[in-house]
């Protein structure tokens, strides 16, 4: 396994539509348990392939905030969503940036494990909040896509707060513009 480096916001490949794995052989192998080491190195909740530059329908999803497990889904798609929940999200691809965005409070999602066996996940809470996220992804949708863009707020350490950071208010597009120069020196390599 090898740690990959994470792509940002503004980079072509995170807003392509996912490719359809047709194979299921090494190379996927190698590309999800490398996708579930740096999910797990950046501590995330979860990662789409595309946010390790691979534009193929991947990802690589924790089971919750204290828990290693991983599930690594091939091809998933939402079967079934219902009702709605409200809350805050945050995306390894945006780092730092945070905003409150509306998901399903349930759903179903039905995939492929990386044997090639089909397989069925019921989430709610969290877990649909993540499911739905993550498989916005594969649409080459950014959660700073369906944010509501007036709760979009930086996270900055601040050892002067009691939670030891603050938020800062920011737009859709200042937040882009930030990830836009963040992501300038990695180009041309
Ligand atoms: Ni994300």
């Amino acid at each position: 396994m090898a740690r990959r480096a994470i792509v940002y916001c503004g980079d072509p490949v995170l807003a392509r539509k996912a490719r359809r794995i047709r194979e299921i052989g090494e190379d996927l192998h190698e590309l999800l348990a490398d996708m579930e080491e740096t999910m797990l190195a950046a501590d995330g909740l979860g990662l789409a392939a595309a946010q390790v530059g691979v534009p193929i329908a991947a990802v690589t999803i924790r089971q919750g905030p204290d828990v290693e497990e991983v599930l690594a889904l091939i091809n998933p798609e939402i079967v079934e969503a219902e009702g709605e929940q409200v809350g805050t999200e945050a995306c390894l691809s945006l780092p730092t940036l945070r905003g409150i965005v509306v998901r399903p409070r349930r759903v179903v999602v039905e995939a492929f494990d990386p044997t090639g066996r089909p397989i069925t996940i019921e989430g709610e809470g969290l877990m649909a909040r993540c499911l739905a996220h993550e498989l916005d992804h594969l649409a080459g949708t950014l959660f700073i896509d369906v944010v509501r863009p007036e709760t979009l707020v930086w996270v900055r350490p601040d050892e002067t707060e009691e939670a030891g950071y603050r938020e800062e208010a920011t737009t859709v597009e200042e937040a882009r513009a930030a990830f836009e120069r963040l992501r300038q020196p990695s180009e041309g390599r």
